[in-house]
């Protein structure tokens, strides 16, 4: 018996052996996946494949996945004023539910003066009827609530939050990297514009994370003006594949996509938690 039980799995979990030799296969790769030469596009399918895997996870596009390095980085580029849909307006205001990771309630790139706090209920759940006054009337918002809290564990009614801000023509963003591998869902379930991820949260490396966006979403804007559109400057990509090593998809992943009932509620449609699978 050991003397001690590592048990705060929400703060971050062990690397799983999958993920390690993922990423160990990938350090070989000698290539630099913008290089045009054999190399280059070996360490580049490496990249294109980390991608498509973790977009069929929440059944998006891969071309809506950008890697970051964790989530903390992932909601910092998620939360970005100008974000639009279509010839929709962007939004200019954002509001957060007071329990936000810190990360949301920071407020990314929107200054100071555009962010309100919605409130929750005693139960831990975000306020619906606060949430309809601040969407009231004002400018078109972008909505963060999270899918699953990381210190009560409370599950988010997200479908409805969504349900509410696409009627004021908000957008929602769902930090959803307690729930990833835990709770089935996916983008189009939980009506989210964008959704993000962290991988040493399921048993992937530590600063590895990826903001998914729906499709049809526009306005994302690199935190580094270096960085193309889909990656971070900077980013060890060699990594990433540690990430979509835990990710188990059911069916396949585009006759998946294009089943997905748009408008469903939190539903099982996503893929099989990665974490009880522990063999070793
Ligand atoms: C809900 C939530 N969001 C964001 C983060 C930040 O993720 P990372 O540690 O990958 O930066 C965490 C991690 O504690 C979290 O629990």
């Amino acid at each position: 018996m050991p003397d001690r039980v590592y048990l705060d799995w929400n703060a971050t979990t062990p690397l799983r052996p999958e993920a390690r030799a993922a990423m160990a296969a990938a350090w070989d790769f000698s290539g630099n996946p913008s290089s045009v030469h054999a190399e280059g596009r070996q360490a580049r399918r490496l990249v294109e494949d980390a991608r498509a895997a973790i977009a069929a996870a929440v059944l998006a596009r891969p071309e809506g996945v950008v890697f970051s390095s964790g989530g903390t980085e992932a909601n910092a580029l998620a939360l970005t004023p100008g974000l639009h849909r279509g010839a929709g307006p962007p939004v200019q205001r954002l509001l957060v539910s007071a329990i936000e990771h810190t990360s949301v309630l920071s407020g990314g790139r929107f200054p100071a003066e555009a962010i309100a706090t919605i409130a929750v209920t005693s139960a831990g759940l975000v306020d619906l009827d606060h949430l309809r006054n601040l969407l009231d009337g004002e400018s078109p918002a972008l909505v963060s609530v999270m899918l699953a809290n990381n210190e009560t564990g409370a599950i988010q009614p997200v479908a409805e939050v969504a349900e509410l801000v696409h009627a004021a023509g908000g957008l929602l963003h769902v930090d959803a990297i307690q729930a990833f591998g835990k709770i089935p869902f996916d983008i189009d379930s939980i009506q989210a514009d964008l959704v993000t991820l962290s991988a040493h949260k399921i048993g992937g490396p530590k600063g590895v994370g990826a903001v998914v966006l729906a499709d049809g979403l526009q306005g994302l804007e690199p935190l580094l003006a270096a960085a193309g559109r889909n990656s971070v400057a900077g980013l060890e990509p060699r990594m990433w594949p540690g990430f979509p090593a835990l990710v188990r998809l059911p069916r396949p992943r585009s006759r998946r996509y294009r089943q997905t009932p748009s408008g469903s509620r939190i539903c099982g449609t996503g893929w099989r938690p990665a974490l009880p699978k522990r063999t070793e």
